[in-house]
């Protein structure tokens, strides 16, 4: 049994994350998405718990049945070994992620040698897509419909406080 945990900060989701998730659903038997600390990321518009009420009912609306959500407060190479995976699978989108990938990759498998980490170039419609993007865009008023899951859209627009302009 192939179990791979797919890590992020997901404040919030988008459709490149929901993208790579349901790949690695086709791939490995088992995948966790483990909702996790971004030290270089501060502050943050979801709280964790909030962030996987979120990605659990993206995960339910694209019917992905062996997908689970968790959050986890510490390093990824401790939280692989705690589950029993052997992959960590990230989304790759562009060569500006590739340097930062690869020094965290590195590190993981110094921390744990057991694990593999797997990248998954993301499709060319959601190359420019990020979180950040996202939360940019709704807290001017744009139109976030084509980049994050249906289902979320109501609970980021509300959050940021842009909920009667939906
Ligand atoms: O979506 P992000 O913000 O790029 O995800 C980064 C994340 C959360 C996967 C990374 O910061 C992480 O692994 N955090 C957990 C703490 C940890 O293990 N840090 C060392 C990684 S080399």
């Amino acid at each position: 049994m192939k179990i791979a945990v797919c890590p992020g900060s997901f404040d919030p989701v988008t459709n490149g994350h929901m993208d790579i998730i349901r790949r690695a659903s086709e791939l490995f038997d088992e995948v966790i998405v483990a909702v996790m600390p971004n030290a270089a990321k501060s502050g943050g518009l979801f709280a964790p718990p909030e962030r996987v009420v979120l990605i659990d009912r993206a995960i339910a609306a694209e019917g992905l049945t062996n997908v689970t959500v968790d959050t986890y407060d510490g390093l990824l190479a401790d939280y692989v070994r705690q589950r029993g995976a052997c992959v960590i699978v990230k989304g790759l989108r562009a060569v500006s992620d590739f340097e930062y990938e690869f020094q965290m990759a590195l590190t993981n498998r110094k921390l744990n040698a057991d694990a593999e980490t797997v990248f998954l170039t993301t499709t060319a419609e959601n190359m420019y897509l990020s979180s950040s993007l996202v939360k940019q865009v709704a807290g001017y008023g744009g139109d976030i419909a084509g980049f994050v899951p249906a289902c979320v859209k109501q609970d980021i627009l509300d959050k940021i406080g842009k909920g009667g302009k939906s």
